[in-house]
């Protein structure tokens, strides 16, 4: 992964409209952590994504657990710094480091 290429993290990414955009967002040249609540489905889904596994990455996330949100920020920033959440019906952008 290049310094310069845009990173998503996708909460929901594994079915609906969550799959959709993290689908759109690896087409669009960005490198996707598909946040799921089961990691094995979010591990499944992103390898049908990309099959490389170069550009989409499971990353275990409850949203309503702030544990397990931590943990994923945590994951993230050790492994990709600044990143851009989407959640179906939002859009925010933040730092890693804020979470
Ligand atoms: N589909 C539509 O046409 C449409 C239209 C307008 C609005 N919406 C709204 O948009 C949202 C998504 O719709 P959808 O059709 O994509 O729904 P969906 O197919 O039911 O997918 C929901 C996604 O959210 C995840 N999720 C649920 N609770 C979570 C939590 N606590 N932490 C992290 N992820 C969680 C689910 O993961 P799990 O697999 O782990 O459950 C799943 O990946 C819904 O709120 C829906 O009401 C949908």
């Amino acid at each position: 992964m290049s310094d310069d290429q845009p990173v998503a993290v996708v909460t929901g990414g594994n079915r609906g409209i969550g799959r959709e955009v993290a689908s759109q967002l690896a087409d669009h040249g960005f490198t996707v952590l598909l946040g799921s609540r089961d990691r094995v489905k979010g591990e499944q889904v992103a390898r049908q994504l990309d099959a490389s596994g170069a550009a989409v990455h499971a990353c275990r996330i409850d949203v309503t657990d702030q544990s397990s949100v931590e943990e994923a920020a945590s994951w993230v920033r050790q492994r990709f710094g600044q990143g851009v959440v989407r959640r179906t019906g939002e859009r925010l952008t933040y730092r890693a480091a804020d979470v």
